[in-house]
């Protein structure tokens, strides 16, 4: 399965693309983790990406689409990916359109991730992330046993630098300007599955394999 998530920041894209991508056995491909891996890594791409991160604003298209071809280009995604965070405008998701047709494949399906912005701002702004594996959980909703230790694998937790609230309020709007015009844009080829991403983590992971199950596996 070929498949793209798409939801405003905090609708649980991150969350949800580990159980995705683990039911399916396919690799999650995370543009914002590939990011983020860079400015940790002190890489000149990460250098160049941070301003922008920092700002709530997309990191240019050329640098963003490169990145893309060249990971879905690599073996593992042969046969099926998920990519969480890409495409996130239009061009975007024509050049996705071109990456995939040079490999001689096309996308399968669009899940979006709905919520209203209410719920993402509380979402964000208890967000924490572990050092060590990634894994995604929140003060609140998704807490840790012991505080900012993962439970998973007893890392460190971090808050990301771009969930400060004007940095959040800035995402929003990038969000509604450059990406939501992507649902219409999936919609009208007919890719577009939404579900309803409300309620407990466990509820919204049944919705999304359900509305998946029958383009793969
Ligand atoms: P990216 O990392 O993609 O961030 P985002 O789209 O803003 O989305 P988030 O990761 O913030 O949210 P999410 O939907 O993954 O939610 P999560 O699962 O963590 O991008 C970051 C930046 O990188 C961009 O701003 C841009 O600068 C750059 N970038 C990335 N891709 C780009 C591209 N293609 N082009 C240009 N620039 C690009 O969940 C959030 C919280 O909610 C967590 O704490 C979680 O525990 C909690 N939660 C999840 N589900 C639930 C639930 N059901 N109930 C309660 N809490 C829940
Ligand atoms: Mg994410």
């Amino acid at each position: 399965m070929r498949l793209v998530l798409v939801g405003p920041p905090g609708a649980g894209k991150g969350t949800q693309a580990e159980f995705i991508a683990e039911r399916f056995s396919i690799p999650k491909i995370s543009t914002g983790d590939i990011f983020r891996a860079n400015v940790s890594g002190g890489t000149e791409l990460g250098k160049l990406a941070k301003s922008f991160m920092d700002a709530g604003d997309l990191v240019p298209d050329e640098v963003t689409i490169a990145m893309v071809r060249d990971r879905l280009g690599e073996p593992d995604a042969a046969t099926g990916f998920l990519l969480d965070g890409f495409p996130r405008n239009v061009p975007q998701a024509y050049e996705l359109d071109s990456i995939l047709g040079d490999l001689g494949a096309v996308l399968d399906v669009v899940l979006e991730l709905e919520v209203d912005s209410e719920e993402v701002v509380r979402r964000l702004s208890g967000r924490r992330t572990c050092r060590g594996c990634g894994k995604i959980w929140h003060v609140e909703f998704d807490p840790t046993s012991k505080d900012n230790i993962c439970d998973r694998c007893g890392s460190e937790l971090f808050q990301r630098d771009d969930d400060k609230a004007e940095t959040i309020a800035n995402r929003l709007v990038e969000y509604a300007e450059k990406t939501a015009p992507l649902v219409d844009f999936y919609g009208a080829q007919g890719k577009l599955v939404g579900i309803d991403a409300t309620g407990p983590v466990e509820d919204v992971t049944v919705r999304a394999i359900d509305a998946l199950r029958s383009y793969g596996g």
